[in-house]
């Protein structure tokens, strides 16, 4: 057996800004499920980075542990990855200010998140929300991780990362491993139930299912499914010119484990309603033991709080390593006693 030592470092960060949702589900957390045994593997609640954007107090610290308990839920074994939250570190905020000072300005002005969310929140553009690829460079490179799985619109971000990395061994000498974006080959991109030609995403209720919704609200969420307005009516896979049904068939597959050959066979000669429902009943089955682990586990307050406290030893143990290092490098004084 490998040890722990010489497996590649895994890491992800993931905002508790909402609650998490089957495409989060079946386009993240499962692959992360599935690389537990190969990987060494961090995943951290970046609390940190969600007050970039206006957050009621009492809701992010309730979401932060909630979502913490819905990882674990879908099988994310606390015993095999390090699972944290990100401000219990503070080697984050520390290493983030020192990278502010080797990122540049130009580099901030162009990250599309950047542009995107200051539209959005236009009256609370703050220096957080300009810098915040600083502190993710800071949260990924504290661990030396290896691989980096994002989906595609933290791509960016990371490729910033391996700049920041780069730029600062060449000053410095070897001081930061420069990790590699991770785009599993298998894990499903979906897509919003009502609108299949955008992602599923929180912000549109009623074409997103949620890990904790009820059997029948999920139930009829799928029976609300936008399909496609083509004269064929058949389940064929076909996202360009059948994003509706295409996105069900991804779904179905992602569930039942089934190809989408064998799924386009299972309905052939069946209109979409038969589709749509089978569809639903797959999603509340995958999903019921998981939100009733969810329910449990967020209930047991003592034990989440144990999976944090060990994620926190464990995951400043590294950071403190990394950040000594950087200190050094940079010229910093040694503090004398820790
Ligand atoms: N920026 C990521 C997001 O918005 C979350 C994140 C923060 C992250 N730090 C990270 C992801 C480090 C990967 C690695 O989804």
């Amino acid at each position: 057996m490998e040890s722990a030592e010489a497996k590649k470092v895994m890491l992800s960060g993931i905002q508790p800004s909402g609650e998490l949702h089957l495409g989060n589900y079946l386009g993240a957390v499962k692959n992360w499920v599935a690389l537990a045994d190969a990987f060494d593997c961090y995943y951290f609640m970046a609390d940190m980075h969600t007050i970039t954007v206006r957050q009621e107090p009492k809701e992010l610290r309730r979401r932060t542990t909630e979502q913490l308990a819905e990882y674990i839920a879908c099988g994310l074994d606390p015993e095999k990855n390090t699972l944290f939250i990100q401000s219990h570190v503070h080697e984050h905020a520390e290493l983030g200010w020192i990278l502010n000072c080797y990122t540049m300005f130009g580099e901030l002005s162009r990250m599309t998140q950047f542009k995107d969310k200051s539209a959005k929140h236009a009256n609370n553009i703050n220096g957080g929300l300009f810098t915040y690829p600083a502190l993710m460079a800071a949260d990924i490179l504290l661990y030396q991780p290896d691989y980096v799985p994002v989906g595609e619109d933290q791509k960016q971000h990371c490729e910033l990362t391996r700049d920041i990395a780069i730029r600062f061994n060449n000053l410095y000498g070897e001081t930061f491993k420069v990790p590699e974006p991770y785009i599993p080959k298998t894990g499903a991109r979906i897509m919003s139930l009502s609108d299949p030609t955008s992602k599923m995403s929180k912000s549109d209720p009623a074409g997103c299912v949620f890990i904790m919704d009820r059997p029948e609200d999920v139930a009829r969420k799928f029976k609300r499914a936008v399909t496609d307005s083509d004269t064929e009516r058949c389940v064929r896979f076909d996202p360009e010119n059948k994003p509706g049904v295409s996105n069900l068939m991804n779904i179905y597959s992602a569930v039942t484990g089934r190809s989408l050959d064998r799924v386009e066979k299972e309905f052939e000669g069946q209109g979409y309603g038969v589709f749509k429902a089978a569809v639903g009943d797959a999603v509340v089955e995958t999903l019921r033991p998981i939100r009733e682990q969810a329910g449990r586990l967020i209930a047991d307050k003592a034990y989440i709080k144990q999976v944090y406290t060990d994620g926190d030893l464990k995951a400043s143990r590294v950071a403190r390593r990394t950040l000594r290092k950087v200190y050094r490098k940079v010229g910093f004084v040694e503090k004398p006693f820790e």
